[in-house]
């Protein structure tokens, strides 16, 4: 089965051809992301823009890349929720359009399953049941994958996302958008000791997130040393940051899994390409006993690969949308 799949929730105009959910045949991808940094973040006005600018082409190239045509095509997915509205309606309707032109079935695809089974690309064999921490800039969850298309979230964040605080932080450090990887970067000069910011456990579980905390620890550490006059080590920031996040993101999904009993873990969303993160999940899994999966890094921030590997396991559920499909910016896992 050969699905044309395309993504636009936030700032990158996708489209790929996945064969039999885990055969990428081709993946192409249009970043906004230089145009973005112009603003220190997502603009969604001008990324709905550029999606319209782009679409046609990065789904042109995708199918010319794939060796195949959209009659060759078994069905055409789109991501349809969450994200942007605005964003995502660009994707929505050419997808429409070309199902309905195509006379394909349309698969919709929820952005986080197809987060998810970025580890079913990377590792054809590995099955549910696990639990996937997904971190991303809108999101923060702890997903049990009970089945390819039936996830669960187990837990939440209560306020940012902790890409959202990667975002933040590294702006008032003036490192620059996306947070992440200038970050990451940055972190790899400075001493995670150096600062101690807090880690937060909510919820009854204690597993929720909470990410507006270090954040505000951040800008207050930065506000003091500006008013004592004292120099401030953007590095030692940037390192002790990251460090506190890691500390909580790895934590709670080691705990959370033990408690729910499942033997495999994973990761997911673009704060998955963050390698601190990676390196102490994977310890932590060896000394717990885990099995780790985690996509490689190109499959972590949005694509449209994803997606068409969501769809596949989604249409197989009988997920199929008419021409009555609408973008639904909280769009739940659970549905
Ligand atoms: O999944 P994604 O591409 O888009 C959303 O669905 O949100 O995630 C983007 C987020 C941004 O907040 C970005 O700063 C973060 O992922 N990110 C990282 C890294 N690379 C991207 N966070 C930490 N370390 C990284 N290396
Ligand atoms: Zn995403």
């Amino acid at each position: 089965m050969r699905i044309l799949a395309i993504e636009s929730s936030c700032d990158e105009t996708a489209a790929a051809v996945i064969e039999d959910g885990t055969k990428v045949l081709s993946n192409i991808i249009n970043t906004q992301i230089e145009l973005h940094k112009l603003y220190g973040g997502v603009v969604p006005e001008i990324a709905s823009r550029k999606h319209i600018e782009n679409v046609s082409v990065v789904v042109d190239k995708a199918l010319e890349e794939s060796g195949f045509t959209l009659s060759e095509m078994d069905a055409v997915a789109v991501t349809y929720g969450p994200g942007l509205v605005g964003a995502l309606l660009v994707g929505v309707s050419t997808a429409k359009g070309l199902a309905f032109a195509g006379k394909k079935p349309l698969i919709p695809v929820h952005h986080i399953k197809g987060h998810i089974c970025a580890n079913y690309i990377e590792n054809p064999e590995f099955k549910p049941p696990f639990l996937c921490l997904v971190a991303s800039g809108g999101h923060s969850h702890l997903v049990l994958a009970e089945d390819y298309d039936t996830y669960r979230v187990l837990a939440r964040t209560r306020d940012d996302a902790a890409g959202e605080a990667f975002d933040k932080v590294s702006r008032v450090l003036g490192l620059g958008y996306p947070g992440g990887p200038a970050i990451q970067k940055a972190a790899e000069r400075g001493d995670s000791n150096a600062i101690h910011f807090p880690r937060v456990n909510m919820g009854e579980s204690g597993l929720d997130f909470s990410f507006s905390g270090v954040k505000t620890a951040v800008l207050n550490y930065l506000h003091n040393a500006e008013q004592k006059g004292e120099e401030i080590n953007a590095a030692d920031v940037a390192a002790s940051f990251q460090e506190a996040v890691v500390d909580v993101l790895s934590e709670h999904l080691i705990a959370c899994a033990k408690k729910c009993g499942v033997k495999q873990i994973a990761l997911a969303g673009g704060v998955a390409a963050n390698l601190p993160l990676r390196a102490r999940i994977e310890k932590r899994a060896k000394e717990e006993g885990f099995f780790f999966q985690y996509p490689r890094l190109s499959l972590c921030t949005d694509n449209a690969a994803m997606i068409g590997c969501a769809a596949y396991y989604a249409y197989q559920n009988g997920k199929i949308a008419d021409m009555s499909l609408n973008a639904v910016p909280n769009l739940s896992l659970e549905e």
